[in-house]
């Protein structure tokens, strides 16, 4: 349903919501979802009780279709376009993250097909290239959308399978392969992609021809740099770049900027995506933050910091990080574990609203990345992945203190005890 279809069955059905005659599994899958995202339906429902409105009264009525669709505009979160498969790791105050960093693109493009259909356009990353030796009408694209989208009021959040969404719904939103353009800029990158996918003795070697493995052994995207990375830490990346990813096949070269060039350059990503520059505001160091989340999420002796530290320190991420003084430890199938950035250096290299929309779902951010959706560890903070999110957020950007002060340790979730970080165990990542 479009979002204005949404509207119209509210208030097409407003005598039976307010009566409570229509229970919950009577209504359209589309408002069950907003419903399992927490969305205030009473809000919208109180809007249709006006006692003014009447099937007789137009004028009234269409004030009213009007506030039920202003409601809907404001709260983008609920107006998701996909289903929401369990277990995939969203949830509502991830999906906010998302919107305020990454913003809903209007992919309507107001041009239609002949038959009617509306044309949409969208930033996509091709996954699954399209065999070519099938029959063109049979050739599929699996692409993966890179930009949240807007398409007639829903909401379709980045890395949603195009190819699927297109099957779930056919009445309307059609791919028209005729339209698709190369991307600018990165063609290196993708050459490189190819070439590793198709190459035998590569680990990103896939007979199907998928291309995720690949994706991540070659330089990272760009895109939203400046408010992804703290401007200082990128100017002295610029003037001495150093080992991040472990997975790539190349490094950056070194090009001898001066400071004011590397400065300019540094300044320019922000600038760019309109964030603030030079100097960033880091709030979870100040004491007004931490006292806050004190209060509510203290564990007796142990502080805030401490039981983020232990989540930290538990056995998922050192599946793939090397964390808290712990290297990187492979699990039990080391030909399918990845290898991520030391996590010692993200103090000074990421963003805290970045890093949060990073730790909500990693594949928002790049739709090929090898990290997992963290899920809550249910012995610590509340077991609450909202409150761990910014938990583990917390501890990545206090991390040199925290090493300092509560030191190299392992947090064991079966024993709920902490150890020495010499007996850390990595939990299996499959
Ligand atoms: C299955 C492997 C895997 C697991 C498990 C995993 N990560 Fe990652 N992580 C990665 C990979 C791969 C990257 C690099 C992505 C890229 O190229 O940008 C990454 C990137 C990151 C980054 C960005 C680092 C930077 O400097 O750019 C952070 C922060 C991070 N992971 C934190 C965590 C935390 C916290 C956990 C545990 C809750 C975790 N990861 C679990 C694979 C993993």
């Amino acid at each position: 349903m479009t979002a204005d279809e949404i509207a119209e069955w509210f208030v097409e059905n407003r005598k039976q919501l307010i009566s409570g005659d229509l229970a919950s599994d009577e209504y359209p899958d589309d408002v069950r979802r907003m419903q399992r995202l927490g969305a205030p339906l009473e809000e919208i429902i109180q809007l249709t009780n006006d006692p003014n409105v009447s099937d007789s009264n137009a004028g009234g009525l269409m004030r009213l279709r009007d506030s039920v669709r202003d409601w809907m505009r404001e709260r983008p979160q609920y107006m998701l376009l996909a289903d929401l498969k369990p277990g995939e790791g969203e949830f509502p105050e991830g999906i906010a993250r998302l919107l305020r960093l990454k913003p809903p693109v209007n992919a309507v493009t107001g041009r239609t097909r002949e038959s009617g259909e509306p044309i949409i356009s969208f930033h996509g990353l091709l996954m699954g290239p399209p065999d070519l030796e099938e029959d063109p009408g049979d050739q599929t694209f699996t692409y993966r959308s890179w930009e949240t989208l807007d398409i007639a009021g829903r909401i379709l959040l980045p890395n949603y399978n195009l190819a699927a969404f297109l099957k779930l719904s056919t009445e309307w939103p059609q791919l028209e392969s005729q339209l698709m353009k190369p991307s600018r800029g990165g063609a290196f990158s993708q050459w490189l992609v190819m070439r590793l996918a198709a190459d035998r003795k590569s680990k990103a070697y896939d007979q199907q021809g998928g291309v995720a493995t690949a994706w991540q052994m070659v330089p990272p995207p760009l895109y939203l740099e400046g408010i992804k990375v703290q401007t200082p830490w990128l100017y002295k990346f610029l003037k001495n770049p150093d080992r991040i990813r472990h997975e790539t096949v190349l490094r950056m070269p070194r090009f001898n900027l001066d400071d004011a060039e590397a400065r300019a350059l540094a300044n320019y990503f922000s600038a760019v995506d309109d964030s603030e520059f030079p100097y960033q505001n880091i709030p979870q160091r100040e004491p007004a933050y931490l006292d806050r989340k004190n209060q509510t999420l203290a564990n007796g002796d142990s502080d805030y910091l401490s039981e983020s530290w232990k989540l930290l320190n538990a056995n998922v991420c050192i599946g793939c990080h090397s964390v808290g003084g712990k290297p990187f430890a492979t699990g039990p199938d080391p030909k399918k574990v990845t290898q991520g950035p030391d996590l010692n250096r993200v103090h000074e290299r990421l963003r805290p609203d970045w890093l949060a929309l990073w730790l909500s779902k990693p594949s928002w951010v790049t739709p090929y990345t090898k990290m997992l959706n963290p899920k809550e560890e249910p012995s610590l903070l509340r077991g609450n992945r909202p409150i761990q999110t910014e938990a583990l957020r917390d501890a990545l950007i206090n991390y040199p203190l925290l090493l300092e002060r509560d030191g190299a340790i392992f947090y064991d979730p079966k024993t709920q005890t902490v150890k020495p970080a010499s007996e850390a165990e990595a939990a299996p990542t499959k």
